[in-house]
């Protein structure tokens, strides 16, 4: 399972919330996040967030997100399915599609390319996102004191990202489920329950 929004959407303490809805019901998990996830990954994350290295080069980025994603899908995703674990990501490649192809303007066609290179036909059973206008979510991060690389970006840059997530989110009904994020955190909740309660009704735990 995936979790994506914009910046200030909620998504890491509503991660939480699902992580202990699910181990309440018996599944065993574990909690990652892209960029990062793994020693490698989170050294490609500290290249990426700080912004000593504003000017990247969006092609630089891009790539590094996926070198990122590499190690993270085989040393620590993968494993983790095999063994029966789940595992819940917080972002992961519809965020290179949100943040490099909408806020950055690289071409779906050559992140798809990357895609089949480093996933295969690798894709997360069910993608959260987690939706907010960006006036609200960038108020909530701004509360946050020192902005990273991303975080320091403009309101058309998010805005962008906004459009490209609820894209891939048109595009691809079956996997994700939108969560109206600018609501207050009971009703948040409430939006995230019913859909857990649909994925717990369908999934057998135990023997
Ligand atoms: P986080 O702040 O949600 O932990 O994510 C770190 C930043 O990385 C966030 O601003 C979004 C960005 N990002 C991308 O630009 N592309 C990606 O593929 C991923 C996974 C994250």
């Amino acid at each position: 399972m995936t979790f994506e929004g914009g910046e200030g959407a909620g998504k890491s303490t509503n991660l939480d919330y699902v992580r202990d809805r699910l181990e309440a019901a018996g599944i065993p998990l574990l909690l990652s996040r892209e960029p990062g996830g793994t020693a490698l990954g989170e050294q490609i994350r500290a290249l990426l967030l700080t912004p000593e290295n504003k000017g990247m080069s969006s092609d630089a980025e891009l790539l590094l997100m996926f070198a990122a994603r590499a190690e993270h899908l085989h040393k620590v995703i993968i494993p983790a399915l095999q063994r029966g674990t789940w595992v819940l990501c917080d972002r992961f490649t519809d965020a290179t599609y949100a943040y490099q192809g909408g806020g950055r303007g690289i071409p779906s066609e050559r992140i798809a390319v990357l895609e089949d290179w480093v996933q295969g036909g690798f894709q997360p059973d069910m993608t959260i996102l987690f939706d907010l206008p960006i006036d609200v979510g960038m108020q909530r991060a701004g509360q946050r004191g020192e902005l990273d690389r991303f975080e320091q970006e403009d309101v058309s840059f998010f805005e962008a990202v906004r459009a490209s997530y609820r894209e891939r989110a048109r595009q691809h009904p079956r996997r994700f489920r939108v969560v109206d994020a600018s609501l207050e955190l009971d009703a948040v909740r409430q939006q995230l329950d019913e859909i857990l309660d649909e994925l717990l009704a369908g999934t057998h735990v135990g023997p």
